[in-house]
């Protein structure tokens, strides 16, 4: 008889994602981006509104950490919120708040994990995971092009962000952290594995939604 072990449920969020991942990775302003296309100022905007996102994302943390299954993902020294001030503060002074709207889809995707925040624990891991992990990943390669692009000092400010100071080894950490995923998965009946798996796919289109937006206003002709 054979045994079919069940599919890691880290293995089972990334193979499910991989298109929408692929999709907010070749988005145009991700692709600008990248080719070193776009001026600071659209940069500066970025962090603006990944700020808002990482408000809504770490503002209630605290109140997770109890929880049976995401309390063990609340972890400080992922937190990007002082990181993205201190960027901010750089990029556009003193008065970095003043005139920092959030554009529609900033504000959706923060609406969004205000509401799991409240509502569905489970859920709001789905956008642990996007975020965090894909800040420790494709994140590392953005900070390179930053650095090489608009002349930020190598890990210095301007990108803060894509700096976890106190995650010594990022390879063992993302491994530990898919273990972990893997044991939320085994807490999870089937239905909410599902559920998780699709509020995942959700957080890469709102985090597509995002650079739409920015590349609405930041068009960049052929
Ligand atoms: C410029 C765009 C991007 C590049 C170049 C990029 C690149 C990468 C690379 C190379 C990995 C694999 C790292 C590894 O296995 O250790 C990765 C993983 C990941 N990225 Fe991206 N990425 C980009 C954009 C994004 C965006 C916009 C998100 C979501 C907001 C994201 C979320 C993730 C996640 C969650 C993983 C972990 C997948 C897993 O192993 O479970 N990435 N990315």
């Amino acid at each position: 008889m054979t045994v079919v072990e069940p599919v890691p449920f880290s293995t089972v969020l990334r193979t499910a994602s991989a298109a929408e991942h692929e999709a907010a990775e070749s988005s145009p302003f991700m692709g600008h981006l990248l080719k070193g296309r776009l001026g600071v100022d659209a940069y500066a905007e970025l962090s603006g509104q990944l700020w808002f996102v990482y408000q809504a994302l770490e503002g209630r943390a605290a109140e997770l950490a109890e929880h049976p299954v995401i309390g063990r993902f609340i972890d400080p020294a992922l937190f990007r919120t002082a990181a993205l001030e201190a960027d901010l503060l750089h990029l556009r002074g003193e008065g970095w708040r003043d005139g920092l709207v959030a554009l529609p889809a900033t504000a959706a995707y923060a609406a969004r994990l205000e509401e799991l925040v409240e509502t569905w624990p489970a859920g709001y891991l789905a956008h642990h995971y996007t975020r965090y992990l894909g800040d420790l990943s494709g994140g590392q390669i953005i900070r390179g092009i930053a650095e090489k692009t608009w002349g930020f000092e190598k890990k210095g400010a301007g990108v803060h962000f894509y700096v976890f100071d106190q995650i010594d080894n990022p390879a063992a950490f993302k491994r530990d952290y898919r273990a972990k995923l893997d044991a939320a998965g085994l807490a999870l009946d089937e239905v909410e594995q599902r559920r998780v798996v699709e509020e995942t796919k959700r957080a890469f289109q709102l985090n597509g939604a995002i650079f739409t937006d920015l590349d609405l206003r930041y068009p960049l002709s052929a």
